[in-house]
C-alpha cells in the first residue's frame, strides 16, 4: 500500500479585491467579504500583502481582515522597521518578509536574504517575540534556503515566478509572451529546457529545505494552468494565489474559483 501523499493547503491572495476598490477609491468591493466564501470554498489561509504606500491592502483592512477571518491569516511585508512594528501589533498568524520596490507591479523576486542579513535577523526576532511565525519569500536556491534556516525562519515561500512566466511564454498566445520569445531568441525546445530547469530549481529548494527541518511554501504566478506540476512537488506543503483566483472570480463568482483551485491542489 502507497503512503498517503502530505496534504497541500491553499493560502487565497484577497489584495487583488482591494485593487478593484482603490480604482475608484470607495469602499467596495470590501475584501472582509470575501472571508467567508474563501472558508467556505476550501481555501486554508487568507493572505494579505500590506504594501509600504498601501495601494491596496490599508491598514484598517489588514485590522478587521485579522480579526474576522476564520482562517490563520498570512501578512506579507517588507523588512521595513516601521512595517514590522506595525505588523507586530497587528498580530497575524504569520508574516512572510518580502522585498519591496515601490515602483514595481508586484513582488519581482525574492528576497536577497544574504545581502539584507541583519536587518531580516532583526525582523524575525521582533516577529518571533509576538509569537508570529515568520516565513521568508525567496528564489529558489540551496543558498537563499540554508540562509533562511540559519536566521530562523520557520517556513520558506519559494519564488515561482520565473517557472510560472516561461510557462506563459511558451503556453500562451499574448502578444508580449511571443516578444520575449523572439527578444530572447529561444526555440520551443529551449523554452521547454528553461522550464524544466526553473522546475528542477524549486524540486531542489523544496527537498533541500525539507531536509533542513522548514516549511515550505510556494507561489507566485501559479493559475490554473500551471498549478499542477508544482501540485506534485511532495515537499511543498502550501500555496499562496491571488491574481488567477480573482480574476477568475470576475466570471464565476469567488466560490467556485476557490473551489476549482483547490481541486487541482488536490493530491
Ligand atoms: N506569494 C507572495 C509572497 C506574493 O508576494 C504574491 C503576490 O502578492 C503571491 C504569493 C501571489 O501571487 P499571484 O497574485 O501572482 O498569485
Amino acid at each position: 500500500m502507497h503512503a498517503a501523499k502530505p496534504k497541500m493547503t491553499l493560502g487565497v491572495n484577497i489584495d487583488h479585491i482591494a485593487v478593484l476598490r482603490e480604482a475608484r477609491k470607495i469602499n467596495d468591493p470590501d475584501p472582509v467579504m470575501a472571508l467567508a466564501i474563501c472558508a467556505q470554498s476550501g481555501a486554508n489561509q487568507i493572505t494579505i500583502h500590506l504594501r509600504e504606500d498601501r495601494r491596496h491592502i490599508h491598514d484598517e483592512d489588514a485590522r478587521r481582515i485579522i480579526a474576522m477571518s476564520p482562517l490563520p491569516v498570512n501578512l506579507e511585508c517588507a523588512i521595513e522597521p516601521s512595517i514590522i512594528g506595525i505588523v507586530c501589533g497587528l498580530r497575524p498568524h504569520r508574516a512572510t518578509l518580502v522585498p519591496e520596490k515601490r515602483q514595481e507591479v508586484t513582488t519581482e523576486g525574492g528576497l536577497d536574504v544574504s545581502g539584507n542579513y541583519s536587518s531580516i535577523l532583526n525582523a524575525i526576532n521582533e516577529l518571533k517575540d509576538h509569537e508570529i511565525e515568520v516565513s521568508l519569500f525567496i528564489d529558489p536556491t540551496r543558498e537563499a534556503v540554508e540562509t533562511s534556516e540559519r536566521l530562523g525562519a520557520q517556513w520558506v515561500e519559494l519564488h515561482t515566478g520565473s517557472y510560472a512566466n516561461l510557462y506563459a511564454m511558451r503556453h500562451s498566445s499574448l502578444p508580449h509572451s511571443h516578444h520575449a520569445i523572439e527578444s530572447l531568441k529561444l526555440s520551443r525546445q529551449e523554452l521547454d529546457n528553461k522550464i524544466e530547469q526553473a522546475y528542477g530549481a524549486l524540486v531542489d529548494a523544496a527537498n533541500y529545505a525539507r531536509s533542513l527541518g522548514l516549511k515550505v511554501a510556494a507561489g507566485h504566478g501559479l493559475n490554473y494552468h500551471n498549478v499542477t506540476p508544482i501540485v506534485e512537488i511532495d515537499t511543498i506543503e502550501e500555496l499562496n494565489i491571488g491574481q488567477s483566483i480573482i480574476a477568475r472570480s470576475v466570471f464565476t463568482g469567488l466560490a467556485t474559483a476557490v473551489s476549482d483551485m483547490k481541486v487541482l491542489c488536490q493530491r
